[in-house]
């Protein structure tokens, strides 16, 4: 009965999946699902370093064989998985313009007084793209702070103006209700809190959109028309990692935000992009998944849930075109995603799964990040036991890469900020 369940669970975001997909394959011509343990098949995960160079090796060679294998992995997950940073095209790198339009004293409810700041990230045209793209990012900051504080940052599904009901904020091009998603977001705790938060709409740059997404936003001046993309071409996934990177750039421009103390966090498609955003620039400091899944926190090789098959069949735009070359062959992958969570070390990093989303593989959360711990050792962080098993419900395991799983499915929950917000406060102040 339970796994039966579990079957209906994961199929249900199969289809889901497959439905919200345009030009997706059908899910019929796929393999099936893995939703059952007993059928994950047995696998070994690839080495950090290989074991003669760990032998006998003292913390300070193995972080500085770390450092050198640190460029291999990148490297490694940028051409199988996640795309490479565009090209300059005609020699032009993009040139990112940082319009301020507001900065306001407004009253946030609980917050009390904060500072509102919008500004637009604004990319000219160039060759291949008539029109301007803009970026529109949302900050607010406690008022106050008597020093520079540390901030969030995330991108959000919805629009900024979703985030919170506040009617000052600007309306993106979404066609959604303000305040629509605020149960995701708890604005003002962060902000009594001593944070601040900034956020941009994660399509403002790249939609996510296959039909689109090489052909408008940023997207049309990186791809050239009628040119078949490379094995390790860009796509958006790495896109919105990189989107991060610039609203970074607009953050350490502002005198109020601490640069050292920028904390990342994404949920779903864009915990892949904070995690991918994280291992490339080191810039930030902390980073939280939330129900992330198959190519970002959950492991490849364990093929449960959400597959390479799946991802690439219903989000052919999300990843370098090699990535759907190792459909059920996942054990060919030159790296697997506990690799991904240890390129972030030794910054904290949480990992948070939800019990119902199996389609996100919690346990494969889980074990990614214990087996991601070996790197955090290196810098005497225990991280994840390597004893440790699974954890129950509502018990988060670790230190500096610290798990949970609570109840109920694929979501951002008042109880996930709880854990994330604290997990700061250990490790920002
Ligand atoms: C789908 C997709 C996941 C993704 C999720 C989301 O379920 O298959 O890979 O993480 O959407 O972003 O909400």
């Amino acid at each position: 009965m339970q796994q039966r369940r579990i079957r209906n669970i994961v199929g249900s975001w199969a289809l889901m999946a497959a439905m919200t997909a345009p030009g997706a394959r059908a899910a019929q011509t796929l393999t099936p699902l893995i939703s059952r343990e007993e059928n994950v098949p047995a696998y070994a995960l690839p080495e950090f370093l290989p074991a003669a160079a760990v032998q006998g090796a003292s913390p300070e060679q193995l972080r500085a064989r770390w450092a050198e294998r640190r460029e291999d992995l990148r490297r490694l997950f940028a051409e199988h998985i996640y795309g490479q940073e565009p090209a300059p095209v005609d020699g032009a790198e993009e040139a990112m313009q940082i319009v301020v339009h507001e900065r306001a004293e407004v009253e946030l409810g609980r917050a009390g007084t904060v500072w509102r700041v919008q500004a637009d990230l604004v990319f000219p045209p160039r060759t291949g793209r008539a029109a301007e793209v803009r970026g529109r990012v949302l900050v607010y900051l406690p008022r106050s702070a008597t020093g520079p504080v540390p901030v969030w940052l995330a991108l959000n599904f919805k629009g900024n103006h979703t985030v919170h009901a506040d009617p000052g904020i600007r309306i993106g091009k979404m066609d959604t209700p303000r305040g629509e998603r605020v149960n995701r977001w708890p604005v003002e705790e962060m902000l009594a809190r001593g944070y601040g938060f900034a956020t941009m709409h994660y399509g403002d740059l790249v939609p996510d959109d296959p039909a689109r997404v090489f052909t408008h936003g940023l997207g049309a001046g990186w791809t050239r028309p009628g040119v078949e993309r490379a094995p390790d071409a860009w796509a958006a996934i790495g896109a919105w990692a990189w989107s991060l990177s610039r609203v970074m750039d607009l953050l350490v421009t502002m005198p109020e935000i601490d640069a050292e103390r920028v904390a990342v966090m994404g949920h779903s498609r864009l915990g892949r992009a904070a995690l991918w955003a994280a291992a490339r620039d080191e810039r930030f400091a902390l980073v939280v998944s939330n129900n992330s899944g198959a190519m970002a926190a959950a492991l490849s090789r364990r093929r449960f849930g959400e597959n390479v098959e799946r991802i690439t069949a219903y989000f052919p735009h999300w990843f370098a075109p090699r990535l759907a070359t190792y459909a059920n062959r996942e054990d060919a992958l030159p790296v697997d995603q506990h690799e991904l969570l240890a390129l972030i070390a030794p910054r904290p990093v949480y990992v948070a799964s939800a019990a119902d989303d199996l389609w996100a593989d919690p346990r494969g959360e889980f074990l990614a990040a214990q087996a991601a711990s070996q790197a955090y050792r290196w810098w005497g962080y225990e991280g994840i036991a390597a004893t440790q098993v699974y954890p129950d419900l509502h018990t988060p395991v670790g230190d500096r890469v610290v798990y949970h799983v609570r109840a109920g499915g694929h979501d951002v929950t008042a109880y996930d900020w709880e854990q994330f917000l604290a997990f700061a406060d250990r490790h920002l102040r």
